[in-house]
């Protein structure tokens, strides 16, 4: 069967997720639609698709919309897919907050939809490596580790940089999905968290491209620390900072019992995965795994087998929402002084050893 899938959000990713969703034969995009309709006629254009009014694609023969807007953008958008009978599948963050990602789940369970979400570089080559090492044991239980995600911030590179520097991003709601949601496919869920936040500069000046010259006010932090125990026991402490030029930590390390585990760059699908044992040499995983370059899409992919095959997809909404109180617990715990508990938790989903099918 093939699932009808329209999108909403014809900017700066819609390329990637078209380049992948294009070439399923699981799905057909039946429409693209955009705030601007003169970005989504041009997307519609560049992908030999059609360019209509969301009002259109809510009314239209989509099973599955594709949310990527923007994160102060994704409940409204979201509540209104799902109140129109239609699965949603979200962009990172799951919502903007937890309240609005609790909503958008209760509102999916009640109309018994299916509610999927970004980022699927989980389901990708590099993770599924990880997971595989831990799940054998390969370095003993996990115990420790440390996350880090650090850069000057999308202003750099990003056309419209302005919302990475309002609520619902900043490196932690922005980045952090990539680093929380493969700690939390490796490890499980979150119990408790500290955290420490900083806001470096209330202003940044975009330094290059068409913009180059304007002011950005940063409304959320911009370096936060937060030190994670997860249910297992393991510790896990996460650095995301938009303030640092440069530095050489690797973006995931997990610390067992008998060895080590590199993980690669959780925003990419693929990459180099080492480990070794006690103080052995560095081995490389060589094992040949699906999904190693950019398939932006593969969640969705996945939820639409899931909902073919009656089973659970991958990339949930309960493993988004306990992603998103993470982050909102980080924040909210930099601001109390003090360590917080999680009020949600998750399963860990499902291993990926081949191609969805
Ligand atoms: N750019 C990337 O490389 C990248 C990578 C991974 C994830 N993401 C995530 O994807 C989402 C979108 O990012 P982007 O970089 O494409 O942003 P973007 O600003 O380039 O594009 C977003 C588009 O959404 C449209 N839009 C905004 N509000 C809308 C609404 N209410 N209804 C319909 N359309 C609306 C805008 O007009 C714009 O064209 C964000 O959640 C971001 O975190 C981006």
């Amino acid at each position: 069967m093939i699932i009808k899938v329209g999108i909403v959000g014809a900017g700066n990713v819609s390329s990637a997720y078209l380049n992948t969703l294009r070439k399923q034969r699981k799905v057909r995009i039946v429409g693209i639609a955009d705030r601007q309709p003169a970005v989504a006629e041009a997307r519609a254009a560049e992908f030999g698709l059609k360019a209509m009014s969301f009002e259109e694609l809510l009314a239209g023969p989509a099973q599955v919309v594709l949310n990527i807007t923007p994160p102060l953008a994704h409940h409204a958008v979201g509540m209104a897919v799902l109140n129109a009978g239609k699965h949603l599948f979200n962009e990172k963050p799951l919502a903007a907050t937890f309240a609005q990602g609790h909503e958008l789940v209760e509102l999916a369970a009640k109309k018994n939809l299916r509610l999927g979400c970004a980022p699927d570089t989980v389901l990708g080559a590099g993770s599924q490596a990880v997971r595989a090492l831990v799940d054998a044991g390969a370095v003993g239980n996990i115990v420790g580790g440390s996350a880090h995600f650090m850069n000057h911030g999308p202003d750099h590179w990003h056309p419209n940089p302005d919302f990475f520097y309002g609520h619902g991003a900043g490196p932690l709601h922005d980045m952090g999905p990539y680093y929380i949601s493969h700690l939390v496919n490796h490890l499980g869920p979150v119990l408790e968290l500290n955290a420490t936040a900083r806001m470096t500069w209330r202003e940044r000046i975009i330094p290059r491209g068409a913009n180059a010259g304007r002011s950005i006010r940063v409304e959320v932090p911009t370096t936060v620390v937060s030190r994670l125990r997860f249910k297992s026991g393991a510790e896990v402490s996460l650095t995301v900072s938009f303030d640092v030029w440069k530095h050489q930590h690797t973006p995931i390390e997990l610390h067992g019992e008998n060895g080590t585990i590199l993980g690669h760059d959780p925003n990419k699908f693929g990459g180099t995965v080492r480990w070794s044992q006690q103080d052995g040499d560095w081995q490389t995983v060589r094992e040949r795994r699906p999904y190693t370059t950019n398939s932006r899409g593969i969640g969705l992919l996945d939820m639409a087998f899931a909902i073919e095959q009656a089973r659970p997809h991958r990339c949930s909404d309960a493993f988004a929402l306990h992603v998103l109180e993470v982050m909102d617990k980080s924040l909210e715990s930099a601001l109390q002084g003090r360590a917080l508990t999680l009020t949600t938790t998750c399963e860990r989903p499902a291993a990926l050893a081949a191609r969805l099918s």
